[in-house]
């Protein structure tokens, strides 16, 4: 597996399994087959409410911690330095490990700056390997990279064909933070496992439109986590790394850009008012 170093000089794969959606029912089945077919970087979050079940699978597989990258989210309720704390160790529990090696602040709402020194205090402790943001975009992030004594060492967007990130990128990259891919697929939005650009550069390397998608991202350096409940998507979504897409190929996809989210307007103050209602584990 292709990793990418973190700017402590942790390694990351650049291509891991994500469980949003998965439901606590499925998630033990999922993460084992995930595993099973090869994945070792496994996402999930303290919303998600599968973070046990996850952590069953990782203790019933028999692979050594130590080869698993296991990354989770504190949710906007478990915000500010204490309450933080208190649920950093919540998740450790039920993920039934002694640390993860990526925690992320899952949304840019609340008392983050307390969460953001929660985090800090979790890593100096060795809770965690590294730390970072989700859904951050410039401003949010700009200002948190520039007041914070650690500096992120990944950003989880969205990201995929039709949200590229390329000036989020850049701004991330100033600060030697790595962009993380969420939505690789978009969840399939826009048509896109039959996007006839990705579907006729597929046909000419003899792979799927998710697998032109994923290699895309990987090859610009994004961090992807696709999901699917079905192992033998599970395996094609893995099998990325025994082709290079062209320039002209990489030209062509960039222009499928719109620049803009097909999910969460974090700009928009009724979604706002909605995260805000929601709770975590
Ligand atoms: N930080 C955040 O706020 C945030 C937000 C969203 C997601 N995430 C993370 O990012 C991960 C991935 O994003 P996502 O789950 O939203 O969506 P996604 O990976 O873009 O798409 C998942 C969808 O694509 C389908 N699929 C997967 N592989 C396929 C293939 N090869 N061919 C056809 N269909 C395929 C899946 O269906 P089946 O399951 O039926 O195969 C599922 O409906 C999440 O699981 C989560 O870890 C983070």
């Amino acid at each position: 597996m292709e990793t990418v170093k973190l700017h402590n000089g942790v390694e990351m794969p650049i291509l891991g399994y994500g469980v949003y959606q998965v439901t606590p029912e499925e998630c033990e089945r999922c993460v084992t087959d995930a595993l099973r077919v090869g994945y070792r970087l496994i996402d999930t979050a303290q919303a998600y409410f599968n973070e046990q079940q996850v952590g069953d699978a990782i203790r019933k597989s028999g692979i050594a911690r130590g080869e698993i990258f296991l990354t989770t989210k504190i949710w906007i309720t478990n915000g500010g330095e204490k309450k933080a704390m208190k649920s950093i160790n919540e998740s450790l529990l039920k993920l039934q490990t002694d640390y993860v090696d990526l925690l992320l602040i899952h949304q840019p709402f609340g008392d983050y700056y307390g969460t953001y020194r929660a985090m800090e205090a979790a890593y100096n402790d060795g809770k965690t390997r590294a730390i970072g943001v989700s859904n951050f975009y410039p401003d949010r992030f700009i200002d948190l990279a520039e007041h914070v004594k650690i500096k992120p060492m990944v950003n989880q967007v969205e990201t995929h064909v039709f949200n590229q990130q390329f000036k989020a990128q850049e701004i991330m990259e100033k600060y030697g933070t790595r962009i993380m891919s969420w939505g690789p697929f978009a969840e399939g939005r826009n048509n896109m496992f039959h996007d006839p650009t990705l579907m006729k550069i597929g046909n000419e390397y003899g792979k799927t439109a998710a697998q032109v998608a994923l290699r895309y991202l990987i090859q610009r350096g994004v961090i992807v986590i696709p999901k699917s409940t079905r192992m033998e998507r599970m395996r094609q979504n893995m099998e990325v790394f025994d082709f290079t897409l062209a320039d002209d190929d990489m030209s062509a996809i960039a222009a499928l850009d719109e620049g803009k989210t097909l999910f969460f307007p974090h700009y928009d103050p009724e979604f706002v008012n909605f995260l805000l209602t929601l709770k975590a584990d």
